[in-house]
């Protein structure tokens, strides 16, 4: 493990440490300058409140399976969060509590070599000791803490700990073929929600009914089924009252 007080992106760092042939390192920072989550937005922590966390890793796996990863990933990290709070899975990857809040998050970079999984960078951000009156405004409607969903002051080492042993649980379970969806179908609450899907070009609306076999969500809309792949970069809102609120759709 690597530890930072201040550095640009942890999973710049895990990239780094890739390229010049090491594996199985998890850098941890306190402070990232340039902490990013999905589509383009910046992850927002404080020093000393969060954990912030990436881990380089080169799985024995097909190109093929690399949906896999993501979807172990999003199980450990929300059992780790579940030794503390009822954390769950909104699809594809974000940790939220039962009102929809947003918890953490979940970035992982892949490289395909052929038809194989070259490595892959797991980031993991999660908000522990960050109380949602100390959160910027913009974020503070969407978002929240093991702490405020807890009550309780939550051992960063401690859920560092769970959260890196889950993590190799998974990741070795996937490698001798054990699938993740099982337990992630269980987590996720958006199945069965009335969702609306941003697929970048176009909005989907829909009835979200189920995963298929690679963990992609199967929306039910006015035209008929659709599968969307968890390949592709999509949001997920549940249509309840006003639909940012509830998601916590905005990286903290
Ligand atoms: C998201 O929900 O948008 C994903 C957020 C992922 C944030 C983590 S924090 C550790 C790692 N380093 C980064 O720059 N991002 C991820």
């Amino acid at each position: 493990m690597e530890v930072h007080e201040t550095i640009g992106s942890t999973n710049d760092r895990a990239r780094e440490l890739l390229r010049s042939g090491d594996e199985g390192v998890a850098v941890v920072a306190e402070l990232q300058t340039a902490g990013r989550g999905r589509r383009g937005r910046t992850w927002t922590s404080p020093p000393g409140r969060n954990l912030t966390v990436s881990v380089a890793y080169r799985p024995m796996l097909a190109a093929a399976d690399a949906w896999q990863v993501a979807c172990a990933v999003a199980v450990a990290a929300c059992e780790a969060c579940r030794t503390v709070a009822d954390v769950r899975l909104k699809w594809p990857n974000d940790l939220v509590v039962e009102d929809g809040r947003k918890l953490g998050g979940i970035l992982v970079e892949t490289a395909i070599d052929g038809d194989r999984l070259a490595d892959a960078v797991i980031g993991i951000g999660i908000n522990v000791n960050w109380p949602r009156e100390e959160m910027p405004a913009e974020i503070e409607r969407a978002t929240t803490s093991l702490l405020d969903a807890s009550g309780r002051r939550v051992g960063r080492a401690e859920l560092l700990t769970a959260l890196l042993g889950a993590l190799d649980d998974g990741l070795a379970a996937i490698e001798q073929r054990s699938s993740p969806l099982e337990r992630y179908r269980e987590l996720c609450t958006t199945i069965g929600a009335d969702v609306t899907v941003d697929l970048g070009d176009r909005t989907l609306h829909g009835t979200a009914v189920g995963l298929d076999a690679q963990a992609g969500l199967v929306v039910v809309t006015e035209r008929g089924q659709v599968a969307v792949t968890s390949g592709e970069v999509v949001r997920v809102r549940p249509l309840v009252g006003d639909a940012e609120a509830a998601t916590g759709g905005r990286a903290p």
